[in-house]
């Protein structure tokens, strides 16, 4: 490293996307690499309504890699971070700044330690994939602030060592994890489909499910399917491969009733092996199942599409904003707050969607009238907070810099948390 003072630090902050598989990634190859038994294809979802922020810094000054997410210091020595580390750092290349002083040569970044400050603007526990949003940001940040020339279909197999549908989170719209054939993993990559603009009629509310139960994590859960399930193999060699070649013509097509159905049919088949394997794993629960009952009458009417990932949370995509409309207030109606709840945390992100369904304030939700079919059963058809909350969104972009010093979750001077 050249003589320079040990003060300055250098820093970039990055966000980035969710996303959620409408083609399911169930089933490992290779354990360490994180290489799929099967494609997969998700929908990345707005980064405005869910989101990691992280701030990465390196200095001179700076003693060892340390990490914070959601303000807490948490441990790096993980083999998922440390794998990430190690592919970036050795894709480094050489940076400088005259004006600040800054001069570091490609080796000098294996012997500089790193600060990361990491922030998902939903919560962590909620179920909603924040390690995909999470490491995607960890290793898009750290490509940008160690100079890294990979594009972003490169970091994304990388990305892909930390959690699997990270690799995803790495472009916006609609985007292919291509499982790959080498035993390396250097091809097992994600691609871009269509960008965020292609199918923008889209509206996605997800039910955030009130759920105490603990459940089975997705690295120990698609382990025991692959070695236990007997249906795993027909899934990934035989159902997949076609359902990915169909997926791919229906998002190209805008074809909502062929989305629909194969994003139902692969939520129900990912839950099928579940239950297949030994012991079974259970993710939907009785509130998932109701969601899916009371959603059904639109869903065959191919104007909705569900979802469910490895937990009891409902991800429920509608075809155009009328659509969303009339399902918001459906579920409104079925799942209303508890008393203790407002409204403003209830339904949240684009809540332009509430307001186009006249909805203001609990009162208009108590006064939602009884969907016909239900006339009679309306007490035995409400079920008071089994929801938490609902979130409002859409497809969205992949990840961007924030280049305003303002947005970093780092400080300057310090290098610690602000
Ligand atoms: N796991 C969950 N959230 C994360 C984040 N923001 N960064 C890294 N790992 C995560």
């Amino acid at each position: 490293m050249a003589e320079q003072s040990k003060k300055w630090i250098l820093m970039v902050t990055a966000q980035t996307p969710t996303n959620i598989a409408v083609i399911k990634y169930w089933g490992k190859r290779d354990e360490n690499l994180i290489l799929a038994i099967n494609d997969s294809i998700s929908v990345t979802l707005d980064p405005a309504h869910l989101c990691t922020t992280t701030t990465v810094a390196v200095s001179p000054s700076f003693q060892q890699d340390r990490m914070w997410l959601n303000k807490k210091e948490i441990s790096l020595d993980g083999a998922r971070y440390q794998n990430c580390l190690r592919e970036i750092r050795a894709r480094a290349n050489d940076y400088e700044d005259e004006k600040k002083g800054i001069k570091i040569s490609k080796n000098d970044w294996q012997n500089l330690h790193v600060h990361i400050d990491s922030y998902n603007n939903f919560p962590t526990a909620a179920g909603l994939a924040s390690s995909a949003a999470g490491f995607a940001c960890l290793v898009f940040s750290l490509a940008k602030l160690m100079n890294v020339q990979e594009d972003n279909g490169r970091l994304s197999a990388i990305a892909r060592q930390g959690s699997g549908s990270a690799c995803r989170s790495l472009f916006g719209g609609f985007v292919k994890w291509v499982m790959g054939k080498e035993e390396d993993g250097s091809d097992s990559i994600a691609v871009p489909l269509v960008d965020e603009k292609h199918w923008d009629e889209l509206v996605i509310i997800i039910a955030v499910v009130s759920s105490r139960q603990k459940e089975t994590s997705s690295t120990s859960g698609m382990r025991e399917t692959v070695v236990t399930s007997a249906l795993i193999e027909h899934r990934a060699k035989e159902v997949v491969p076609k359902r990915i070649i169909q997926m791919e013509e229906a998002i190209k097509n805008r074809d909502f009733p062929t989305f629909a159905q194969l994003t139902c049919s692969d939520s129900n088949q990912f839950h099928a092996v579940c239950m297949d394997t030994s012991p079974p794993i259970f993710y939907m629960n009785d509130t998932s199942h109701r969601q899916v009952v009371l959603t059904s009458g639109w869903i065959l009417s191919c104007v909705v599409a569900y979802t469910f990932d490895a937990g009891p949370n409902a991800v429920l995509i509608a075809r155009n904003r009328k659509a969303a409309t009339l399902m918001l207030q459906r579920l409104l109606f079925h799942f209303p707050p508890n008393s203790d709840t407002d409204l403003d945390s209830y339904v949240i992100g684009d809540k332009s969607i509430l307001k186009d369904a006249g909805i203001q304030d609990l009162n208009d939700v108590e006064a939602l009238p009884p969907p016909p079919e239900i006339k009679d059963k309306v007490p035995a058809q409400k079920c008071k907070g089994e929801i938490s909350y609902f979130i409002c969104t859409r497809p969205g972009r992949g990840p961007v810099l924030l280049p305003d010093e303002s947005q970093a979750l780092l400080c300057l001077e310090t290098g610690l948390p602000k």
